[in-house]
């Protein structure tokens, strides 16, 4: 095993933190956590007794000097000022999604972090599970040709239960619903293989829960290299499943359907030809799986601490997905088209809530 520098982590906010914990602890020589922080002691002693952790207040864990990076895994109105808080004591920062409210909040970010010591890497990890990482290296390699189409399926449930926590289902505290809760990350899965929309119309609608954000949207996009795209999302399915189709000139691919390990393998890829088999082959042959979900994207996230690079998703990528997010409320609301990339004059640029 290789000589790592080993990281104190410090984990805001113990709902989906808990996986975080558990994902650093797979990952003993790279980091450790050292301390957590929930105001709801209930969530965070329990935790911090199990690994041997402290529980400390947010001002206390991102001054701490053993904590070099902060986890920010707290409701989605809080994301801003705790990761901005955590580059302003010299932290890197993993911040879970979405990561902020508005293009303008995210560009406030990156300058933020180019103005400080840390590094502040966004959660997308589903994009590391092995069966999406195969069709990205299929298309990264120059074999996938020119793409025609792309569809995404979101069709999950959630009941009356799941927005007992007060921020859900509220504009101004989860920020959206089902586009910008759940289906943003198989939007990013998409964008990550197919490429970025510039063009996009969508509907959204709430039909499932009393809720004021959307539960239900369809979409459909026009991508960068000329191919289409479709989306559908929905909260109300009894069925869950997620499923992702590519269809390239030299393949198509199909995820599985299991509702929250859809990036995972088995994928279903169908070479077009004898020729567009050899050349994924030359790709595919001899794959070593790699950590999926949060360890896998932290595992690269400590490759790129120590060598100095770009996180395995950038402050780049959440722009790009809540340019998206942006454009698709947009474009539901207007009932016209939206054009991307959205600049700084864009009536959206502050923000897409109503
Ligand atoms: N990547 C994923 O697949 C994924 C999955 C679930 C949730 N999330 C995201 O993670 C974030 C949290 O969601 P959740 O499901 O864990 O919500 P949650 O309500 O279950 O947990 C949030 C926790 O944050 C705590 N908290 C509130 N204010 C705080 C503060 N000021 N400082 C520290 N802790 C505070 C709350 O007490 C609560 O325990 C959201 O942005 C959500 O979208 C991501």
């Amino acid at each position: 095993m290789a000589d790592h520098r080993v990281r104190g982590v410090g984990v805001v906010g113990l709902g989906i933190g808990t996986a975080h914990v558990r994902a650093l602890r797979r990952l003993r020589d790279r980091f450790t956590v050292v301390a957590v922080c929930d105001p709801d002691e209930s969530r965070s002693r329990p935790v911090a007794e199990h690994i041997g952790a402290d529980v400390v207040t947010f001002d206390e864990l991102v001054r701490r000097d053993d904590v070099d990076v902060v986890h920010v895994c707290t409701p989605p109105a809080l994301h801003l000022e705790q990761c901005l808080a955590a580059l302003a004591e010299g932290r890197s920062v993993v911040c879970e999604k979405p990561l902020v409210a508005s293009l303008a909040e995210v560009d406030q970010l990156a300058e933020a972090e180019a103005a400080a010591a840390g590094r502040l890497m966004p959660v997308f990890q589903y994009r590391f599970g092995n069966g999406l990482q195969q069709v990205k290296a299929l298309v990264d390699a120059g074999v996938a040709g020119p793409g025609r189409t792309s569809s995404v399926e979101v069709a999950w449930r959630r009941r009356p239960e799941y927005y007992a926590a007060p921020w859900r289902g509220r504009w101004a505290t989860e920020l959206g619903g089902v586009l910008l809760s759940q289906a943003v990350h198989a939007l990013d899965m998409l964008t990550y293989v197919a490429g970025p929309p510039v063009r996009v119309f969508c509907r959204a609608t709430t039909r499932v829960n009393d809720i004021e954000v959307e539960d239900c949207a369809a979409a459909s996009l026009e991508l960068a290299d000329g191919s289409l795209a479709t989306v559908s999302a929905t909260l109300g399915s009894p069925e869950e499943i997620t499923r992702h189709r590519f269809h390239f000139a030299a393949f198509s691919a199909e995820s599985g359907t299991a509702p929250y390990t859809s990036s995972s393998l088995p994928w279903t890829i169908t070479p077009d030809s004898d020729e567009a088999a050899a050349a994924m082959e030359s790709v595919l042959g001899g794959w070593v799986e790699r950590a999926e979900e949060w360890q896998g994207q932290f595992e690269r996230w400590a490759d790129a601490l120590d060598a100095g690079t770009d996180p395995p998703v950038t402050l780049a990528d959440a722009r790009a997905s809540l340019e998206l997010l942006t454009a698709l409320y947009r474009s539901s609301r207007t009932g016209e088209d939206v054009a991307l990339p959205l600049d700084r004059s864009h009536p959206s640029y502050e923000g897409w809530l109503p």
